[in-house]
């Protein structure tokens, strides 16, 4: 079977309100357009064409490098929109699916059906309906008294009677090539939105005998398209519920799965815990039996078994199995936390790695850092990076310990089993198993609370 993919996408999105293109607008993290153009390509087609205009770079830039953007210049309606993608299709031969990029709620399983029922009925155009008990704003699908399709009149053309179906348009359709383009060309704009229509190729079709097939959706929310803000929010709201759902089904516990936000590309290992509040989002996979949240945030993170987190802002790193991290740190791209390591409240990494059974847990910033097994770093010590001009690397080599209040002045090497003295600034390499101390000597001044004291009447 010979497929092409045509996915539209040149449209402003005026409803919107937006300075930014309508299908780069993002749902559970990742833009609509993306997810139609995902859902398209597990039909492996041939060929997958995104029609741009308006801002086409941003638009392209949401979408796979092999994408095969061609440009409309001037978003004069759908049927326009199609009409550009001719030349791209000029040696193709077989099936063309038009999509909308403002539909991303659509399943690879409902396009399959389609084109399925197109090809078994050897069709001119198949399209895909839905009945809606508000179908306001849609297209409707206007059926022959033998229930036959006659044509689709759009919301703004229709007259009351029309406007009272409940069977709408769904912008996805399946044709012949060589029906299509045939059929583009004799499309006029004499409507009330003075725009080519794609809607109208039906309409040409029946009148010339050809065969109209009708694909309706299992479930109308998967049709709904998104033309305002809050239509966004709704097809948030059921990206979410869905996204959900299918992690639930793959054996992790979501407590309130309303208050839980993940992307659609997550992926969680089993017996895993979310608590409320926490978003995961980008290419994060969690593995089995985790306890994260409430109140984390995972961007590209990749993560080991069993690790627990609570308040935690983490992204672009790895963190391996029976990590505690938290409550109250956060990691910037770049870090790399072993086994059984524990950071803990109001830390900072970044571009670090901390060894096996390491433990940060307390008021620090360790960054450009590799810190070895079995470290323990004290409260408030900082790794002081940054000159100025260039950063610098610390290494604190197996089983060191660092006090308390310690800063270490990179680049600057702490040998292995060393030990630094709390409240140190440590600017040369310390050696393997000794002790380094920076401090002043302490003082101490006998009585001097008690004589201050006498001096104060009354007191
Ligand atoms: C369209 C259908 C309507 C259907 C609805 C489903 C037409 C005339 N109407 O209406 O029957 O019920 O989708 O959601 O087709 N686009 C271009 N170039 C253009 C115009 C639009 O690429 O010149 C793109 C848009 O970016 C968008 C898609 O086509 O992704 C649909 O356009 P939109 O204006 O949203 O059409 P609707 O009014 O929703
Ligand atoms: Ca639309």
């Amino acid at each position: 079977m010979h497929l092409a993919v045509i996915i539209l996408a040149a449209g402003e999105g005026k409803r919107m309100r937006s300075s930014h293109p309508k299908v780069v607008h993002k749902i559970c993290g990742q833009p609509l357009l993306r997810y139609v153009f995902t859902e398209a390509k597990k039909l492996k087609p041939e060929r997958t064409i995104v029609v741009v205009g308006h801002q086409a770079g941003k638009v392209i830039s949401v979408l796979d490098s092999d994408v095969i953007a061609v440009v409309q210049e001037e978003q004069r309606g759908t049927a326009d929109a199609v009409k550009v993608t001719e030349s791209e299709l000029q040696d193709f031969q077989g099936t063309v699916m038009v999509t909308c990029g403002d539909a991303p709620l659509i399943r690879r399983e409902t396009l399959d059906k389609l084109l399925k029922l197109h090809k078994e009925v050897k069709a001119a155009a198949t399209l895909l309906s839905a009945h809606l008990s508000d179908p306001t704003g849609y297209g409707r699908v206007i059926r022959k008294s033998d229930g036959m399709v006659e044509k689709i009149v759009e919301e703004k053309d229709a007259t009351a009677k029309e406007k009272r179906v409940s069977e709408i348009n769904s912008g996805i359709y399946c044709f012949e090539k060589n029906e299509l383009f045939a059929a583009i060309k004799e499309i006029n704009c004499q409507n009330m939105q003075k725009e080519f229509y794609l809607t109208d190729v039906i309409e040409i079709l029946n009148k010339s005998q050809k065969r109209i097939a009708v694909s309706v959706a299992g479930d109308s929310k998967e049709i709904a398209g998104v033309n305002s803000r809050k239509e966004l929010a709704e097809a948030q709201d059921a990206m979410r519920k869905r996204i959900n759902e299918r992690i639930m089904e793959n054996g992790a516990t979501l407590i309130d799965p309303n208050a839980i936000f993940i992307g659609p590309e997550v992926r969680i290992g089993q017996d895993t815990v979310i608590e409320p509040f926490t978003f995961l989002e980008g290419s994060t996979k969690i593995g089995k039996d985790c306890h994260l949240g409430p109140f984390v945030h995972l961007i590209d993170m990749t993560v080991g078994q069993r690790a627990r987190m609570e308040h935690v802002v983490a992204e672009g790193s790895v963190v391996e199995d029976d990590v505690n991290l938290g409550p109250f740190c956060r990691i910037r791209p770049g870090a790399k936390i072993g086994k059984k390591a524990k950071i803990g409240s109001y830390v900072e990494l970044k571009k670090s790695e901390v060894g096996e059974g390491s433990k940060v847990p307390h008021l620090s910033y360790i960054g450009d850092t590799v810190i070895g097994k079995d470290v323990n770093v004290g409260a408030g010590t900082i790794t002081c990076n940054y000159d100025g001009i260039r950063k610098h690397r610390t290494i604190i080599e197996d089983g060191a310990f660092i006090g308390s209040d310690t800063m270490l002045v990179a680049p600057v090497r702490i040998g292995k089993n060393a030990t630094i003295g709390a409240g140190s600034t440590i600017n040369e390499d310390v050696p393997d198993e000794s002790l380094a101390l920076e401090r002043t000597d302490q003082k101490v001044i006998k009585d001097w609370s008690k004589k201050r004291r006498g001096n104060k009447k009354g007191k």
